[in-house]
């Protein structure tokens, strides 16, 4: 038995390509492109687990996925594989279609040809599971409640519009041919291995380089954050017990304001890692202009995956933002690595010196 990981080099698919290997006996091959966003040194702690193959790729190349399907004939694909930064798709949208629109489509066509061909028990047996995010549903109002499954489709920005394209394309392979096809749209994830662009650990990095902090705007916006852990987790409940054209929310039930999170990195950082003179991280923290067409409010109403495949979120956010703090605080080879010059170069054109 194996499974087809996409993305499995990035912050979430490394995270699910080691859970996976610990609750499940089967082989995963792992096809990621290494991009900025992907580390092989995330799957380290897999060993010399020889269930475990690594492929570095394209999702887009159609030679290369049908070469996989057809040599490890897997019971199922996870497609984690994307461009995941908001920021830098308003900055460049072409290589969020290129990915998210593009080369998603081209996979799916590949594994349509292969579930086509298979027999009935294992055509019956797979399972595409594509992985999407809330952005799709765009902003929601202070007091409006979560979005359920059946909220409209609403991207404001580049990357939700593309991850949208996407969704919409895996709902058509299902509905036009049948494709055993699950979607998850889940919320802001936080943990081990992210990207430090993204808000918690570019915090996390700058708090400890003694460098400003930037929160767009007057940080109000919120998100409802979800450990990682826990969408890992749900990510398996889907892919072992969904049912096949469904589309389940993943949620962490735990809306914060950035400026919340940000002070509760600091907070947490001041106990375990003080600066010297005592003096607070939170003192770095420095408003920078807003993002263009910031969503001001994400948040997801878990119920469905509750009722049907009994997963609910369980790590608390402070106990999981804690433990985040200490994996970054105990791996600086692994910051070192990731923050090269293309790094630098990044956070050097989008803060223009700010940051
Ligand atoms: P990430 O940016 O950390 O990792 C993306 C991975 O995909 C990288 O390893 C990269 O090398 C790989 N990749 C990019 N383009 C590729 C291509 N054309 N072919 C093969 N590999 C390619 O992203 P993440 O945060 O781990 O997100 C994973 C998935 O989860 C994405 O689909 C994202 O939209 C979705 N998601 C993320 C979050 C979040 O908070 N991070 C929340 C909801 C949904
Ligand atoms: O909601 C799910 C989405 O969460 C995923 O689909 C995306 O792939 C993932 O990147 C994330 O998108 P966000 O835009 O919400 O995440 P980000 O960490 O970039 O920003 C979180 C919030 O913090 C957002 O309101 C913008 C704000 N922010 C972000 C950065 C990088 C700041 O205030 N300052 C910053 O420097």
């Amino acid at each position: 038995m194996s499974i087809l990981v996409t993305g499995g080099a990035g912050f979430i698919g490394s995270n699910f390509v080691l859970h996976r290997l610990a609750v499940a006996d089967e082989h995963v091959v792992t096809l990621d492109k290494l991009t900025y966003a992907g580390n092989l040194s995330n799957l380290a702690a897999a060993g010399n687990d020889s269930r475990l193959l690594f492929v570095r790729g394209d999702i887009g190349d159609t030679a290369l996925v049908e070469g996989l399907l057809r040599r490890y004939r897997p019971r199922a694909v996870i497609n984690f594989a994307a461009e995941t930064h908001v920021d830098r798709s308003i900055r460049g949208p072409g290589d969020f279609i290129a990915t998210n629109v593009a080369a998603t489509h081209r996979l799916l066509e590949a594994v349509r040809a292969y579930w086509a061909g298979l027999n009935d028990a294992d055509e019956a047996a797979f399972r595409f599971l594509h992985i999407s995010t809330d952005e799709v549903f765009g902003a929601l109002d202070p007091e409006a409640p979560p979005f359920t499954e059946d909220a409209p489709y609403a991207p404001n920005n580049p990357y939700a519009a593309s991850k949208a394209s996407a969704d919409h394309m895996v709902r058509a392979y299902h509905h036009t041919y049948g494709l055993p096809t699950l979607t998850t749209n889940c919320s802001n994830n936080y943990g081990p291995f992210q990207f430090p662009e993204k808000l918690i650990p570019l915090a996390i990095h700058n708090a400890r380089s003694g460098r400003p902090i930037p929160l767009y705007g007057d940080g109000s916006q919120t998100r409802d954050w979800l450990n990682v852990a826990d969408h890992c987790a749900a990510v398996s409940r889907v892919l072992d017990g969904g049912t096949p054209g469904a589309v389940y929310n993943i949620g962490g039930k735990s809306e914060h304001t950035n400026l919340a999170v940000v002070e509760t990195v600091c907070q947490i950082l001041d106990e375990i890692a003080p600066r010297a003179g005592a003096k607070s991280h939170a003192e770095l923290i420095t408003f920078v202009t807003d993002r263009p067409g910031h969503d001001r409010r994400y948040a997801i109403d878990t119920a469905r995956i509750e009722a049907e495949l009994g997963w609910a979120p369980a790590v608390d956010f402070k106990t999981g933002l804690r433990s985040t703090i200490e994996w970054y605080l105990d791996n600086p080879d692994w910051i070192a690595a990731v923050t090269s010059g293309a790094y630098r170069t990044w956070i050097d054109r989008h803060y223009g010196g700010a940051v």
